[in-house]
């Protein structure tokens, strides 16, 4: 049980460029933290400063209510699964979840039933006379686990865990390391590079660009209300359409065939981004438009389209659209994202005269 803090945590390797620049978090008791962002973002290097295994160069890790920044590893009561869980061939599946706590010389009776204890939780209770040759890649990564978990630390750190197992695998582990969290209710700060993982498995959710949390929050208050343009196109599958647009005060132009009344926006006229997500794009009654792609996916469907000399757009539909009707994009302006020059979510509710009139149509 315990609570992590960081504060203005900042690393900056030898080239000077700070891998993470500033960030700050507070995991309550029992947090599920999923820190998010594309590969090089800074979310390992985040990771290893909480674990204690690179130094800060500024700001502090607290760990309830202590400050640990220069505790050694072994001392922060912290436990860490990588991607790349090396087991021992040589040892059994028990012996590989014993040996951290056989090196701390705990006693042999309280290590059987650490052991037991996890082994039951992980339903590896089966396979602790094994060697990990003879395990399945999950069943592996469940030994990992187990060592994480026998040693009871107050906070566990995953960094893409998930990453090297195949894809079928990666869903179902999802599913137990789920589980697993509800049932230890261990404060875990857990990376990854996934979205789809981040959204499931995350209480709150961090997502990094660059070495900042552009924004953190739970993950659909995310999806719904994206900070920033980068947190609008990294969240959501397949993603928000990020439209470039000129804003002259009364429309916000797309295309040279396109434009939008956006009325109530007070924002000085210059270059914006509209954001609008797959499913909110409507294929009748709008701006003339051209299917480029379909692709059926079972469940709905995917329909590319281009606005006449304008952007490619992502709408997701419960069906294909009949082949050669006229389509005709509509926007609701209800559902309509707007971001500044610098990326920045600009807040804008459309009054509520202008939805009813369902003026959600581009205007030529
Ligand atoms: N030991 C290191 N020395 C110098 N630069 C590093 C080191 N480790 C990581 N970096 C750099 O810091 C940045 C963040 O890396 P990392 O934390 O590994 O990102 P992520 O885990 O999100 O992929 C990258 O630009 C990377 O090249
Ligand atoms: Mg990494």
């Amino acid at each position: 049980m315990a609570t992590l803090s960081l504060q203005a945590l900042t690393k900056r390797y030898d080239n000077g460029v700070p891998a993470v620049n500033a960030v700050s978090l507070d995991a309550a008791d029992g947090e599920f933290i999923v820190i998010v962002g594309p590969s090089g973002c800074g979310k390992s290097t985040l990771l290893r400063l909480v674990a204690g295994l690179e130094t800060v160069s500024g700001g502090r890790v607290v760990i309830d209510g202590a400050v640990v920044n220069d505790r050694e590893p072994g001392n922060r009561d912290i436990a860490m699964v990588f991607q790349n869980y090396a087991l021992y061939p040589h040892m059994t599946v028990a012996g590989n979840m014993a040996y951290g706590l056989r090196n701390r010389r705990v006693p042999k009776p309280e290590i059987a039933a650490k052991v037991r204890r996890a082994a039951e939780i992980l339903e590896l209770t089966e396979l602790l006379e094994r060697r990990p040759a003879q395990l399945s890649g999950g069943q592996r990564q469940r030994v990992a686990m187990g060592r994480a978990i026998v040693r009871e630390p107050k906070v566990f750190l995953f960094d893409e865990p998930l990453s090297n197992l195949d894809a079928k695998l990666r869903v179902s582990m999802r599913v137990e390391i789920k589980r697993l969290q509800r049932r230890l209710r261990t404060t875990a700060v857990y990376v990854t590079h996934d979205q789809v993982e981040a959204m499931t498995l995350a209480d709150r959710l961090v997502v990094m660009n660059r070495g900042v949390a552009e924004q953190i929050g739970p993950p659909l208050a995310l999806y719904e209300r994206p900070a920033t343009v980068f947190v609008a196109g990294f969240i959501g599958s397949p993603a928000m359409n990020l439209l470039p647009a000129e804003w002259d005060g009364r429309f916000a132009r797309v295309s040279p065939h396109l434009a939008l009344a956006l009325p109530g926006l007070g924002a000085p006229p210059g270059p914006l981004t509209l954001g609008i997500r797959p499913e909110h794009l409507g294929l009748e009654g709008g701006a003339a438009a051209a299917v480029e792609l379909v692709e059926p996916l079972g469940a709905d469907t995917l329909v590319h389209v281009r606005l006449a000399d304008g952007p490619l757009l992502v709408a997701r539909a419960a069906a294909a659209p009949a082949p050669d009707a006229p389509l005709a994009l509509e926007m609701p302006l209800a559902r309509l994202h707007l971001f500044d020059a610098a990326g920045n979510r600009i807040p804008w509710e459309a009054p509520s005269a202008a939805l009813e009139a369902r003026p959600c149509r581009p205007v030529a």
